[in-house]
């Protein structure tokens, strides 16, 4: 039997990972390296504990860290692993520090590399997501692309990819299921549907402090109630301390949930508030819309029929826009949630003809 080995780190590799590795384990010997990039018990083992998966085989434990130092000791444990394991196929997904470190060391090992959300693209150099992506695309022998922009952007790149759909479509509907029945007021107290914000944030450029603040602030003036599960990059920022004493009353934080709960805020929500990429795409699955507080985005998609609207700092008449529903639609163009089973042929093809 082939081996496959997968990369993971981070809290929304693990989402992607789920629907995946269930497919995959039925044509392949499977092992997973968790890279320990997320380590935190509500960014990571919540999602193993409520997800139909088991524990990764490895975990690297890297724990946080400058770019330069996070990478390179992923790339010294994941070589170690990938030489004893000698896999046939390396599966990374997205765009973080450990999909970068996961694609490096395969390809100098000059192991067979699958990039799963490929052709992804801001154009904006500044963001380290992006150097990732230009990076895992390039090295890639197969780039799984979520849509035909995605294709677009690799070929206009001199690249080719497999269109696949959004991986995390699959997940997202299949635990949108085990959300049924979960109860709103177990996750926050007194909260009610349809009266909330649901918001996170916590990319780089949003989480300097005096960025955050003037976010922060506008957001607090919209008047309705936002929930705020908080990345520990983004507590870690106010606990140091905003310059200005305002509170923020409006602002709920709460620490960072689990899957389904987190499917249970977002069909409950008046509306989604967020910097994140795959949140973005999920407001669309859950017909929420969406304000995302970056200049640009790689799902351009979403924002047709003014589903996602862009506000950089937060810079929006969010009170207006959440009240216009007039032209808002949304048409799915990420696939039918059975991106799994599409890769999983694909890989049989390519490596039992390989
Ligand atoms: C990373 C990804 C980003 C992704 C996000 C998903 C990169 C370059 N960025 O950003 O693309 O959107 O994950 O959530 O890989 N921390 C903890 N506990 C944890 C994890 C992090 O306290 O379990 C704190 C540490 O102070 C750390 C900071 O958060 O320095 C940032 O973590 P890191 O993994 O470096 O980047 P993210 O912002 O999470
Ligand atoms: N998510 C979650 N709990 C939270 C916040 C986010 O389960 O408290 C999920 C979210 O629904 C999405 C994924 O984590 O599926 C997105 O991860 P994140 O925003 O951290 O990363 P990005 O998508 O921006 O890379």
């Amino acid at each position: 039997m082939k081996k496959i080995v997968s990369i993971i780190g981070a809290r929304p590799q693990f989402i992607k990972h789920e629907p995946l590795k269930h497919f995959i384990e039925k044509s392949f010997k499977e092992i997973t390296i968790h890279t320990g990039q997320h380590y935190d018990k509500n960014m990571s083992d919540v999602f193993f504990n409520e997800m139909d998966i088991k524990k990764p085989e490895y975990n690297i434990n890297v724990g946080s860290g400058s770019h330069s130092t996070q990478t390179n000791k992923m790339m010294i444990g994941i070589e170690e692993i990938l030489i004893k394991e000698e896999p046939d196929m390396i599966i990374v997904y997205g765009d973080t520090n450990s999909t970068l470190a996961g694609a490096i060391t395969a390809k100098k090992l000059k192991m067979r590399l699958s990039h799963i959300e490929a052709g992804m693209r801001s154009f904006n150099m500044r963001m380290p997501e992006e150097i990732n992506r230009i990076i895992t695309d390039r090295l890639s022998d197969i780039n799984f692309v979520p849509s035909r922009h995605a294709l677009d952007n690799l070929k206009n790149e001199g690249m080719n990819g497999i269109l696949c759909g959004d991986i995390m479509y699959d997940a997202f509907k299949y635990y949108s299921k085990k959300a049924e029945g979960n109860i709103l007021d177990n996750i926050v107290k007194g909260i009610k549907s349809n009266e909330y914000i649901l918001m996170t944030l916590h990319r780089v450029s949003n989480t300097i402090p005096e960025n955050l603040e003037i976010i922060l602030n506008r957001l607090n003036k919209i008047g309705k109630e936002i929930i705020f599960p908080i990345h520990p990059r983004t507590l870690k920022i106010i606990k140091s301390g905003l310059k200005s004493n305002n509170q923020f009353n409006n602002i709920e934080l709460i620490e960072p949930v689990g899957y389904i709960d987190m499917i249970t805020l977002m069909k409950n929500s008046l509306c989604i508030i967020t910097d994140s990429g795959g949140l973005q795409k999920e407001a669309y699955y859950a017909e929420k819309k969406c304000f995302t507080v970056r200049g640009e985005t790689e799902w351009p998609e979403t924002m047709m029929y003014n589903a996602n609207i862009l506000c950089p700092n937060a810079e929006c008449d969010f009170i207006t826009e959440i009240n216009n529903t007039a032209n808002v639609k949304f048409k799915n163009p990420y696939g039918d949630g059975n991106s799994a089973e599409i890769i999983t042929k694909y890989l049989m093809e390519y490596l039992y003809d390989n």
